[in-house]
């Protein structure tokens, strides 16, 4: 049973700031994954939380206990490192076993408990085996079996399935969900891949240069993103955006006009708002012939993908939006088109904070 807290986090490397103030809680037994490009923090945010770095400011509580000065071994954290750092000169058993000869505990207790972890993430017939006779998958579970067999009461992981094949991440990430939730052990899973951030976890934490932007399940940061930053950051294709600006009932997005969405009709009004950055996602709109009111533009490309094709879509010549459309559509290079987004779906945010405009005051 472990909660966390982190309080007003900072930590700098001489005259960097790599966490800037971080407050976050993290649930008892939830799955929460810290989301950010590369060199935004999240690897030191997760190595703070484990004791490895000493925060510059701030505390960091597990079940309301201030853990701050905590050493790692005294903390009970399972960590699994990006690049899995096995013992290549120990058999997978010894690997595994590792944490508990640290502790010290009985030979009866070790072969128990290695044989346990191995079962569960079926590895248990390779325990013979030196790492470098594994696959990479398996060299991956032996890693996490290393972080497990301790029992711990917080598992963090760092970018845990980035050296795996495509396939085999899909696999893991089924699986490694469900172990989670069958060990109720509360984890922190750091990624740059959005995919996986939305595929695995309870609730996602996007960081961006050492900053939590925001915090909410996969739902709410998908469909309702701070920022143009999180909204660009999440789906693939990511949310387009179109510079428009606003003119009385109606946004003009170049040549187009649309009337502005209903949603946004009382705030730009109190806001006087006259600049938006106008976002749909691809999967989001329609793509019409003929007289509608949407966003003119011309077919750029369009690249089938089995069950439904990516059309990019330039509109006033160099601003390019892709819009998904049924497989079996037909379309050619140049065409005229109107792009119709869902209204409900338009996301506008203010042009100068890139702030979601549903998000002020
Ligand atoms: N030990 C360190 N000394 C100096 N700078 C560091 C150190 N560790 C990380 N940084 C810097 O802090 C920033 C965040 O790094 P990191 O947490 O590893 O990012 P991420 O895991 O999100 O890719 C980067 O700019 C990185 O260069
Ligand atoms: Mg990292």
């Amino acid at each position: 049973m472990v909660g966390i807290t982190l309080e007003e986090i900072t930590k700098k490397f001489g005259n960097f700031t790599a966490l800037d103030k971080i407050n976050l809680k993290i649930e008892d037994k939830e799955f929460m994954a810290l989301l950010g490009p590369s060199g935004s923090g999240k690897s030191t945010l997760l190595y703070t939380i484990a004791g490895i770095y000493k925060p510059s400011s701030g505390k960091i509580y597990f079940n309301g206990k201030d853990v701050t000065e905590t050493p790692p071994k005294d903390r009970n954290v399972g960590l699994v490192f990006q690049n899995w750092a096995l013992y290549p000169h120990m058999r997978v058993f010894k690997n595994i076993a590792f944490p508990l000869e640290l502790k010290k505990s009985s030979r009866n207790e070790i072969e128990k408990k290695v044989r346990e972890v191995a079962k569960m993430l079926h590895i248990d017939h390779l325990l013979d085996r030196y790492p470098w006779q594994l696959s990479g998958g398996q060299q991956q579970r032996v890693a996490i079996a290393r972080a497990l067999v301790k029992e711990p009461d917080v598992l963090l992981l760092d970018e845990p399935l980035s050296n795996l094949d495509a396939l085999l991440r899909l696999e893991v990430r089924a699986e490694l969900k469900r172990l989670q939730k069958e060990l109720g052990i509360t984890t922190i899973y750091v990624t740059h891949d959005q995919a996986e951030a939305l595929a695995m976890a309870d609730r996602i934490a996007i960081i961006r240069e050492g900053k939590i932007l925001q915090v909410g399940d996969p739902d709410e940061v998908y469909y309702k993103p701070m920022y143009k930053f999180v909204a660009g950051f999440l789906g693939s294709p990511p949310m387009n955006f179109i510079h428009a600006e606003v003119e009385g009932g109606n946004i003009r997005i170049y040549q187009s006009k649309i009337s502005v969405p209903k949603q946004y009709r009382e705030i730009i009004k109190r806001l006087e708002i006259t600049e938006v950055l106008f976002g749909f996602r691809p999967h989001d709109a329609e793509i019409i012939r003929g007289e509608r009111e949407g966003i003119k533009g011309e077919v750029y490309s369009f690249e089938p993908l089995g069950r439904e094709q990516i059309v990019t879509i330039a509109v006033n010549g160099d601003v390019f939006v892709k819009v998904f459309a049924p497989e079996g559509e037909h379309f050619s290079f140049g065409e005229k088109v109107t792009i119709v987004p869902n209204e409900e779906r338009i996301i506008l945010f203010d042009k100068k904070t890139e702030k979601a405009l549903e998000y002020f005051p």
